[in-house]
């Protein structure tokens, strides 16, 4: 197998690659999953470990770099920790990061850092158990912030947090959710609300914007100073507190969207790859995998997928049509 890059027809070089391990979860966000009734796919459609690890050693050939576990919620997935260890012996991965809601955090935290797990992002909408309870329709917020805790005794490094912003609810959650991170030392990034609900709710007026968001914390805490962006394609913009305390970054895919730095692509948990959140194509890596395909056509149906990867996600545009797949179902 040849080395290669993964560059689209708009010149994207796409080095990061989203892996979702699971379409389960322990809670029912509802930007993300149905409440109930839901069809999970069976185990035998589920990549496993071995075939995980092959399809990342294939596309860390073809130029990715960095990997991101997500899910569904990655840690319902026996054994994460064993597969942590052997992507990290992949030649040329330098970065291995996890998506997690933080319920299982805490008991899950110490085997995740001996493995090798580097970075941690943790979604936390807000700090009211009532707010949880109206996004997630269970319970859990305790133990959320008991893996917050847990993953910065660890020595987990950069520990993010993740909040969806949400009109209606979520607009009491910024101002303690920046003194949070600001009391913990932890990066908060808020992200816009993007159509991939499974319910087909979504509307744009849910969507609290970034520029509100940031309004509001400048009235609290006084002027956010932009920092420099190590990585253009990294999507967040991100601001110091004026007096020095804390980073905060915001994701705006929808007031704001930056597809055309995007260097992303991902494989949903029954390995389809995919070249954007909203694409309605999938390509079968499964497929190959166990139908006797070489690495070379892995190779080829990586390329082929990239290759299609339009400009933009067009949600703003009169003809968007809302991919079928929730969020659950592809891997934040
Ligand atoms: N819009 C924006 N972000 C979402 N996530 C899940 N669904 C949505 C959505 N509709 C986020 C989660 C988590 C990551 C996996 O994706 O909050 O941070
Ligand atoms: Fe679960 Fe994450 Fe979806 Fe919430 S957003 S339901 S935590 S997979």
């Amino acid at each position: 197998m040849t080395k290669g890059k993964l560059i689209d027809s708009l010149g994207r070089i796409h080095n990061n690659l989203r892996i979702s391990v699971t379409d389960r979860c322990n809670i029912r966000c509802f930007y993300c999953m149905p409440d109930e009734n839901i069809q999970f796919k069976p185990r035998n459609e589920i990549l496993t470990f071995e075939e995980i690890v092959r399809f990342a050693r294939v596309a860390a050939q073809q130029g990715v770099n960095k990997l991101r576990l997500t899910g569904g919620e990655p840690l319902v997935r026996a054994g994460l920790p064993k597969l942590i260890r052997q992507l990290a012996t992949i030649p040329d991965i330098d970065d291995i990061a996890l998506t997690t809601n933080g319920i299982l955090l805490a008991e899950h935290v110490d085997a995740l850092k001996r493995a090798g797990l580097r970075r941690l992002n943790i979604s936390l909408d807000g700090l009211k158990e009532e707010t949880f309870e109206r996004i997630a329709r269970r319970k859990g917020l305790d133990r959320v912030l008991q893996g917050i805790f847990a993953a910065k005794a660890a020595g987990f490094e950069r520990t993010r947090l993740n909040a969806i912003a949400i009109r209606g609810i979520t607009e009491s959650e910024i101002v303690p959710l920046g003194e949070f991170a600001r009391q913990h030392g932890l990066e908060l990034r808020f992200i816009e609300f993007m159509p991939l609900d499974a319910e087909g709710n979504w509307s744009d007026d849910q969507v609290l914007s970034g520029e509100d968001i940031r309004q509001t914390l400048q009235e609290a805490f006084g002027p956010l100073v932009p920092t420099v962006r190590p990585d253009p394609s990294q999507p967040a913009m991100d601001y110091r507190f004026a007096d020095g305390v804390g980073t905060i970054g915001f994701i705006n895919p929808v007031t704001q969207p930056f597809c055309s730095d995007c260097n992303r692509l991902r494989i949903t948990a029954e390995g389809n790859i995919r070249n954007c959140l909203f694409s309605i194509a999938e390509w079968d890596a499964r497929k190959i995998m166990r139908c006797g395909g070489s690495d070379d056509d892995l190779v080829r149906l990586l390329h082929e997928c990239i290759a299609a990867k339009k400009s933009g996600h067009g949600i703003d545009s009169p003809d968007f049509v809302k991919p079928e797949r929730a969020m659950y179902q592809i891997g934040g």
